[in-house]
């Protein structure tokens, strides 16, 4: 067994560029947020409506699955279970699964054939914090925080049971639904105190036993991905509600990586939210990410009655015409060798390099270091001419000399009008 995964797994997934995320869970039943159950400081009590009314009619992963490849996507991640504890497959180990809701069957598997049917890689994300399990401690960030009462009661909690209980979840789905590309846990906090100082009793490598884990993943699914978050390294990073300034790195050295994005700042279906982004941004952050040789992994989260709700397949729609478009300046793409303008972005596949515009100029682009270092340039949306115009000192510009350019620069004529595009691509063949 190896520490590393295959080479090929990581080419796939670096070819892949782009994701989809699915939050799905009783939270989307409350519709405020995955947290719901943490920030109200819930009981189980108080969280059993949520169980008792899971039913999940026009749950039709297909549906799904299309949308996400419709968009561009070409894997998709889902919640086997979040922090909440319940589980969308029938665990052998737990109650608290869908299989004992009124629904009572299967999610998981009719996901996983859904990817597949559609041609997209499956991940499972699986939560490692679990705020229904009764031998999980009582910690800072358990719902029941500030309650000394049920503190007390959870004094003799034993993390090593619940560790067991992981353990064995993780290899169920693992074992039972076919080959998985990634495995996606969330998250350790080993640190994490409370605000006057107080021990947090935070979790980590120790607590879920990090290393045996993922020599079981390993060893279940030797073609798998493993993410960062067992508070050891994993075979990739995942900054996540941000994008990183520069391409990733562990101790120096580039590192695999996925941004992990929202659509409007929460995970799981949030009905009266309104901080939605705009498909432009979105397909910004994606170009942003590939750019500098990470993914995005875009997360919807689905209503409980198990659909995209309209605003985000309006969303993904949107993203989808993009990518119907540009596709070829994403998949496959890596970061460019050449420094890209201010308000643009590079991505390079093989003798093609793709400028990006997040901003249009007025008129010309300049590429420092580019002249005479490309034969052919052209509009990615519709495959339309763009002049060259190498600089010189002599260059003209009405009855002007150009400024701020040199004998290495090559210079771009645009038109006026921004095509009519999310973000602008140029193609830019090198000789
Ligand atoms: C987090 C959150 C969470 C979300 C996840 C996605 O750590 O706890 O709700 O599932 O990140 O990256």
């Amino acid at each position: 067994m190896t520490d590393t995964p295959p080479a090929a797994s990581v080419e796939k997934f670096r070819d892949w560029r782009f994701g989809l995320f699915v939050h799905w869970g009783l939270y989307s039943l409350p519709a405020r947020h995955e947290w719901v159950k943490n920030r109200e400081r819930l009981t189980d009590e108080d969280y059993q409506p949520y169980f008792d009314h899971f039913e999940p009619d026009l749950y039709d992963p297909r549906a799904w699955a299309r949308a996400a490849r419709e968009a561009g996507m070409r894997y998709a991640v889902l919640t086997t279970k979040h922090h909440e504890g319940f589980c969308l497959w029938d665990s052998e180990v737990s109650d608290y699964t869908v299989a004992k809701t009124a629904w009572g069957k299967d999610l998981v598997g009719p996901f996983v054939e859904a990817c597949r049917a559609e041609g997209l890689g499956v991940g499972f994300y699986h939560s490692l914090i679990d705020w229904h399990h009764p031998e999980f401690p009582i910690d800072v960030v358990h719902p029941q925080r500030d309650d000394e009462e049920a503190k007390a009661k959870a004094a003799g909690r034993d993390i090593a049971v619940y560790a067991d209980y992981l353990h064995a979840q993780t290899r169920e789905l693992l074992t039972n639904y076919g080959p998985i590309d990634i495995m996606w846990f969330d998250f350790s906090y080993p640190n994490h105190n409370y605000p006057d100082g107080s021990p947090g009793h935070g979790k980590g490598r120790d607590d879920w036993r990090s290393e045996e884990l993922m020599a079981m993943v390993r060893e279940l699914q030797p073609d798998i991905l493993i993410n960062d978050r067992l508070d050891i390294p994993g075979d990739f990073v995942t900054p996540e509600q941000y994008q990183p300034d520069s391409p990733m790195q562990r101790d120096g050295v580039p590192v695999l990586w996925e941004a992990c994005q929202t659509l409007n700042g929460s995970w799981g279906y949030d009905r009266d939210n309104l901080d939605w982004k705009s498909p432009e941004l979105l397909v910004k952050m994606l170009v942003d990410s590939v750019s500098k040789d990470g993914n995005l992994l875009l997360n919807v989260g689905p209503t409980g009655r198990g659909e995209f709700d309209p605003r985000a397949l309006a969303t993904l729609a949107s993203i989808g015409e993009w990518m119907r478009l540009h596709e070829r300046s994403i998949r496959g793409a890596r970061p460019a060798e050449y420094t890209a303008p201010a308000d643009c972005r590079f991505t390079q596949k093989g003798d093609r390099l793709y400028l990006h515009l997040f901003s249009w100029p007025m008129g010309h682009i300049h590429l420092h270091g580019l002249a005479g270092k490309v034969k052919y340039a052209q509009l990615l949306n519709d495959a339309s001419e763009i002049k060259r115009i190498v600089n010189d000192p002599h260059q003209q510009a009405q009855n002007t000399t150009m400024g701020g350019v040199s004998s290495e620069t090559l210079t771009l004529k645009l038109p006026i009008q921004k095509p009519n595009v999310l973000v602008p691509v140029i193609e830019l063949f090198l000789s």
